[in-house]
């Protein structure tokens, strides 16, 4: 199966990176496509915690109702009291049951809703066959470069069969340190590297998820909006630098011979160095997509 082991903080360091980063182009396509709306479907595909909905749902004008998918519990279950608070938060009367929530505000003369309905399992296995209403669009941040080529064609061409529009966002495609030496670029290598090993479901897309997908969009002739969604994480944002490198921490290891560990050590205690210091810089490269109908 894919991965599912990523910490709620992680995904809560990430937010603000990147809401910041979300191509505005491709989101305006994908607003105005929805505008005026009496209600719209939305289905979060690896919501996590739920970021989807706490981004998008002040921006959207139309009442909303959201489905996320997650195949780990522990996110899935904070998400879900997250979404409740965020809510109760925003001014709308709450009313929480099993695995859905409703909130329901008074916005301009009107009653405005937004539910949200937490399904913990695989979306790759999802039948949009069972569902009453299909949703009108289907949400994935960060999701798509942990699949399999095969498995990204299935659920790309069951989204295309039952011509549901897909907004694809923070697609990773490479990173770059300020600093930019010899090794800098080296251990970036191991590390996107790292992304398509071998796993037990096959080998993950990982930054190259983009441009798989664009070709095949391509073949299928549909439309797509397609742009740069860069993190620029800066000398000052030292959480975000420190989280990055332990991931790296992680990762690299395990793509280099055993000789090289120590230098890979050394390597990681001078970044955490400059980290302090605040003298390091670190842009992750990504595209968001919206494709459409
Ligand atoms: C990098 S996280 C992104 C989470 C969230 N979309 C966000 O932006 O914060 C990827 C998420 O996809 C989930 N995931 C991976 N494979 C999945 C699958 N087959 N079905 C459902 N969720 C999956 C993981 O558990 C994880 O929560």
């Amino acid at each position: 199966m894919t991965e599912t082991d990523f910490t709620a903080e992680w995904l809560d360091t990430r937010y603000s990176f990147d809401s910041k980063a979300r191509n505005q182009q491709v989101e305006a396509a994908f607003k105005n496509y929805f505008f005026g709306r009496k209600e719209i479907q939305l289905m979060d595909v690896g919501a996590g915690t739920g970021n989807n909905l706490r981004y998008w749902f002040r921006q959207l004008e139309s009442p909303q109702k959201w489905t996320n998918v997650e195949l780990n519990p522990e996110l899935l279950a904070l998400g879900f009291q997250q979404a409740a608070q965020l809510l109760t938060t925003e001014g709308y009367g709450v009313k929480q049951f099993e695995n859905h929530i409703s909130g329901m505000k008074r916005k301009n003369g009107r009653f405005h809703e937004v539910r949200l309905l937490a399904l913990q399992e695989s979306f790759l296995d999802f039948a949009f066959e069972i569902l009453p209403v299909k949703p009108d669009v289907v949400l994935a941040n960060a999701v798509f470069d942990l699949l399999s080529p095969e498995m990204f064609v299935a659920f790309a061409e069951k989204l295309i069969e039952h011509r549901i529009p897909l907004l694809s966002t923070i697609n990773i495609a490479g990173l770059e340190w300020s600093t930019a030496t010899f090794q800098d670029k080296y251990y970036s290598r191991c590390y996107l590297h790292h992304m398509n090993r071998p796993q037990a479901f096959g080998m993950a897309l990982g930054a190259h998820v983009t441009n798989f997908a664009i070709d095949f969009y391509k073949k299928h002739q549909v439309n797509v909006e397609w742009g740069r969604s860069d993190w620029q994480i800066a000398e000052t944002d030292t959480a975000m630098l420190l989280a990055n490198l332990n991931y790296m921490e992680q990762a690299i290891p395990e793509m280099l011979p055993e000789a090289e560990h120590s230098a890979f050590s050394e390597w990681l205690s001078d970044k955490r160095k400059q980290v302090e210091a605040q003298k390091l810089r670190l842009n992750v490269y990504h595209y968001d997509w919206f494709v459409y109908f």
